[in-house]
């Protein structure tokens, strides 16, 4: 039975005696931790904790390995509950052509985008996919992330959208953390539907989604609700398909203009709404009588110079805030989460409190693994990261670009 003690703990952060529920807006300014702290981990969870000033003794641990963190501080990894970190190949030929004035939607008008990414993912062997995708997991595990949902949604088909959700699966079978799996055969028109869009929507309701089901792929469905994509109606019309198979909701809602994505996502009870560059103060009354939780994506805001997103006005809202990175080709080419917590600093002001909060407790309940991670809690899986020794927390979303991280910890081991 593997043990494991860290001590000298210079801090150990978000350490809750409970943790079951979203953190609302005030709430999030609150970061609990415990100063010179110890943590016991047994049988790859969270045994104990405590302040080294009543450290108890440990004589009848036997085969135990001990840390000294001295100067380090303790966290619990990231949950990352947005990205398509499954794709083949790149999209660097797109950024160059943005950089020269082109825009996202141009390029989308033009058969890339998406679509591009689709055609080469459709080409792509699904060992080959696998391996691709793995390495990109593995890269998110070793800068802190702990938990991670991945969607589907460049295949528009149904055979790559099966050989991606296959990869999602396999994924979930050889990673150690928790990963949730998202059906997003509604991320663009293929461009054999182009004059038929409501052929493509039944071959997802009616064709992709039993087959999906019958192997038990999915755990969520998502529409990307937007101009030029899925209206507000298709998103409802889809997430309620998915529901009959018990398929909770995601949207990526009003992300380039305000479509309706956020009200559709709320009136089929969907877990969450993300990006949200469009949201307005009437969504987020909506979100007030809701479940759903409000997720901020700044990796692609950043990357496509969007408007930033409300997350100080949803805060005011009393909502509990989520961001995610949602790594992909496209949009956010990059799955560190160091990085979201500094651009949610930089760019939208919130404190560091307020982005472990949106990066640990409130994204991990937007992905239903709240039970398992996002905080330090007995019982939960000891999945956490060792700064290398820093002056304060305050120095993660600092060092921007940066990874000041020293080891990463799943169910109690060395990642
Ligand atoms: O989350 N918004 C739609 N989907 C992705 C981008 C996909 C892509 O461009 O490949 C996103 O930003
Ligand atoms: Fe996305």
């Amino acid at each position: 039975m593997q043990k494991l003690l860290l001590k000298n703990i210079k801090q150990l952060l978000q350490v809750r005696a409970e943790a079951l529920k979203p953190i609302n807006g005030l709430s999030m300014k609150e970061l609990p931790l415990i100063e010179n702290a110890w943590l016991a981990i047994e049988e790859g969870r969270f045994a104990d904790y405590g302040s080294m000033s009543d450290f108890p003794g440990i004589s009848d641990w036997k085969g135990l390995d001990v840390l000294d963190c001295t100067g380090q501080i303790v966290m619990p990894c990231y949950a990352d509950s947005h990205t398509h970190i499954v794709y083949a190949g790149n999209r660097e030929a797109e950024f160059v052509d943005r950089i020269n004035g082109l825009s996202y939607e141009a390029i989308a008008q033009r058969g890339g985008g998406i679509l591009n990414s689709a055609a080469l993912l459709q080409q792509t062997s699904e060992n080959e996919l696998f391996d691709q995708s793995r390495e990109r997991l593995h890269e998110i595990i070793r800068l802190g992330t702990g938990a991670v949902e991945i969607k589907s949604g460049y295949g528009l088909n149904l055979e790559s959208e099966l050989k991606m959700l296959r990869v999602i699966k396999r994924l979930k079978e050889e990673t150690p953390i928790p990963i949730k799996a998202t059906f997003l055969g509604a991320h663009a028109l293929p461009q054999a539907y182009k004059t038929n869009k409501a052929a493509y929507i039944k071959l997802i309701t009616e064709t992709m989604l039993p087959a999906i089901a019958a192997e038990q792929l999915a755990d969520y469905i998502d529409v990307f609700c937007e101009n030029g994509y899925f209206t507000a109606e298709e998103t409802i019309h889809i997430l309620n398909a998915g529901k009959h198979y018990h398929l909770k909701g995601k949207v990526h809602a009003e992300q380039l203009s305000h479509s309706g994505g956020i009200a559709a996502g709320v009136a089929c009870g969907a877990i969450s709404v993300d990006h949200l560059e469009y949201c307005t103060k009437a969504d987020m009354q909506l979100l007030q009588q809701a479940q759903t939780i409000p997720t901020i994506l700044p990796g692609a805001a950043f990357f496509l110079n969007l408007p930033l997103p409300p997350a100080r006005q949803l805060i005011e809202h009393n909502l509990p805030v989520a961001f995610a990175s949602d790594y992909n080709p496209g949009s956010s080419p990059c799955g560190n989460m160091n990085l979201i917590m500094s651009l949610g600093c930089i760019q939208y002001k919130l404190s560091p409190e307020e982005m472990i909060n949106a990066c640990t407790i409130n994204s991990a309940a937007a992905m239903d693994v709240l039970n398992e991670v996002g905080s330090i809690t007995l019982g939960k899986r000891a999945n956490f990261i060792i700064t290398k020794p820093i002056s304060s927390y305050a120095y993660i979303p600092y060092a921007f670009g940066n990874a000041p991280i020293e080891a990463v910890y799943i169910n109690g081991l060395k990642f």
